[in-house]
């Protein structure tokens, strides 16, 4: 199973001072050093933490990047020009701490069929970000993007060891799905060094985009340890 690190909360630390450091660019060669087997950002429409620098300077590492963005027409023309190996739809809000629920395909499923041809046509894997729903699955398949990434944000919150289980089998049965109609899967947030063995054990996914635990770890052990630590947590 591969990781991706999602580095923005790097940049978090820098916009909290709009200062030049710490650089999500030098983190993300560190991840690299620590194993990654990728790296993940989200340009938001408010530019809160990832630039647009930093996105042409990430693009030129010599990794897999998987560029998290709204559906926009913006987001879209900045994806044909940097042509990153991935691009995860995800929905958007102003008001959010962080991206809280999958993007609804089935609503928006006229929008987003020709935005994924536009992408795909330039040679971009485009992934949705949906929670574990069915529906959300069988619809991800008919606009015909090649991946989904399971929203474990609901497993990861769980309070209750049954509400965890009810969780781990919503993702459970939306990877089955998924798997069955030819779709490819990854998973990601609110994953840590302790709810991830879990999400690990399920069939068919390719790789799991993590972020924020990673990056406050960091903070204790240094981000190269901290992804070292979570390559061994995946196994
Ligand atoms: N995957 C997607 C689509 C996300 O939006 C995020 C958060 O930016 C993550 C994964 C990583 O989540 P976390 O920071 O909670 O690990």
């Amino acid at each position: 199973m591969r990781l991706g690190i999602n580095i923005d909360h790097i940049a978090t630390l820098r916009q909290a001072r709009k200062e030049s450091f710490p650089d999500p660019v030098e983190a993300a060669r560190e991840c690299l050093a620590g194993g990654a087997d990728g790296i993940v950002c989200h340009l938001r429409e408010d530019r809160r933490h990832i630039q647009d620098d930093d996105l042409k300077r990430l693009r030129k590492l010599d990794t897999r990047l998987d560029l998290e963005m709204a559906a926009t027409d913006e987001m879209v023309r900045i994806a044909l020009k940097t042509k990153p190996e991935m691009v995860t739809l995800v929905p958007e809000k102003r008001q959010e701490v962080t991206t809280e629920g999958g993007l609804d395909i089935v609503k928006y499923s006229k929008k987003l069929k020709p935005m994924i041809k536009k992408l795909q046509r330039s040679g971009i894997l485009v992934s949705l970000f949906i929670d574990p729903v069915l529906d959300q699955v069988k619809e991800s398949a008919v606009v015909e993007a090649a991946f989904i990434e399971i929203h474990t944000g609901a497993y990861a919150n769980a309070k209750s060891m049954g509400a965890r289980r009810r969780e781990l089998e919503k993702i459970f049965n939306a990877t089955e799905k998924a798997r069955l109609i030819g779709l490819r899967i990854n998973a990601g947030h609110g994953l840590d060094y302790d709810n991830v063995a879990e999400i690990t054990r399920i069939p068919g996914v390719e790789e799991l985009n993590i972020g924020f635990s990673i990056i406050a770890r960091s903070v204790i052990v240094g981000i190269k340890n901290a992804v070292q630590e979570m390559k061994g947590a995946i196994g």
